[in-house]
């Protein structure tokens, strides 16, 4: 049994991108990450600060615009304009949640396509079903890297996401269905209304959870020898210490004695994701240089 190890292949695409930045550098330009931010959720603010930290590792300019939380929609429409206009920034993100006097989509849809590095914008949205290049959406790119390079390509796999939401489940389920090197994956996706899951989930030879639920995938649900990747993070309290703690959607410690290789939480998924947006804003920078 393998335990994936996320830290260490973010590791190496970290590596890599260095080396692209250093060239970009060299061609007079630094690649721009914008990051605008809606009130004062800590959990998002501690997220973008763990961004922050790794742009600044590999040498990605990134600058955080803070909005107060009584922003108007078009206050905020405004503030994304002016960074689709400003030629230093060659990605936007847009934290969520927003203040619930806020609308995501119609905002996300105003960031400028070729600057949309978490592809969030419905029209890369829709290119990525459509199997065309565009930016895809960093949670569900980091899991399909680390699924190749980790030795687990997904190619001709029967594929199980449990889980259905618009950052993870579906785009993951575009991704890995393409007819494309590192796909062409037979996928199913599972969620609430699925009837008994089990006996979808035991027929995986690739397991993804990503439902946000604290250990919910029991090595009953797990087929011999399957590959589980968890992406949920859930804080729950250590009976032991009293204190909290993450933990994933998949009750590790019983799943790694059937699974032939899983992923930890923390230390798996988590790590691509900062890693995959650091290398779609280092895409953007590339495109615009030629
Ligand atoms: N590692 C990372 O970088 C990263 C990034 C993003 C999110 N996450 C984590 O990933 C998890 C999922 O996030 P999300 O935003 O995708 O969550 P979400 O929007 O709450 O969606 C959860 C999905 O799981 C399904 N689900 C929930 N309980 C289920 C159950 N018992 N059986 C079958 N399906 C079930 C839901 O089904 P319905 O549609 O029927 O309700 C829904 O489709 C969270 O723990 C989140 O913190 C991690």
């Amino acid at each position: 049994m393998e335990i994936i190890d996320g830290k260490k292949i973010a590791g190496e695409v970290r590596e890599e991108l260095k080396s692209k930045v250093a060239k970009l550098k060299e061609g007079g330009v630094t690649p721009g990450l914008a990051a605008i931010i809606v009130g004062d959720d800590p959990a998002s603010r501690s997220y973008l600060k763990g961004i922050s930290k790794g742009c600044g590792n590999i040498g990605i300019n990134m600058e955080t615009f803070e909005l107060p939380a009584d922003a108007t929609q078009e206050g905020l429409e405004n503030k994304i304009e002016e960074l689709n206009r400003d030629e230093k920034f060659h990605g936007i993100i847009l934290q969520l949640p927003l203040p619930k006097h806020l609308n995501a989509l119609k905002a996300e849809s105003a960031i400028s396509p070729r600057k949309d590095v978490d592809g969030t914008n419905p029209v890369n949205t829709g290119k990525l079903l459509l199997g065309e290049d565009t930016f895809l959406p960093s949670t569900p790119y980091g899991v399909q890297q680390l699924l190749v390079r980790s030795g687990n390509n997904p190619e001709g796999k029967n594929v199980v996401i449990c889980g259905r939401s618009n950052i993870v489940g579906k785009p993951l389920m575009g991704i890995l269905m393409q007819k494309r090197e590192g796909a062409n994956a037979t996928v199913t996706v599972c969620h609430t209304r699925t009837k008994d899951l089990p006996s979808v989930t035991r027929q995986a030879d690739i397991l993804i959870a990503a439902m946000g639920r604290p250990k919910v995938i029991t090595a009953d649900m797990v087929g011999e020898g399957a590959v589980v990747i968890d992406v949920g993070v859930n804080s729950v309290e250590d009976p032991e210490t009293g204190k909290r703690k993450l933990v994933g959607d998949v009750d590790f410690d019983n799943v790694k004695e059937k699974a032939c290789a899983i992923t930890p939480v923390p230390g798996g998924t988590g790590p691509m994701t900062v890693t995959m947006l650091m290398a779609n804003t280092v895409r953007a920078c590339e495109i615009l240089m030629g």
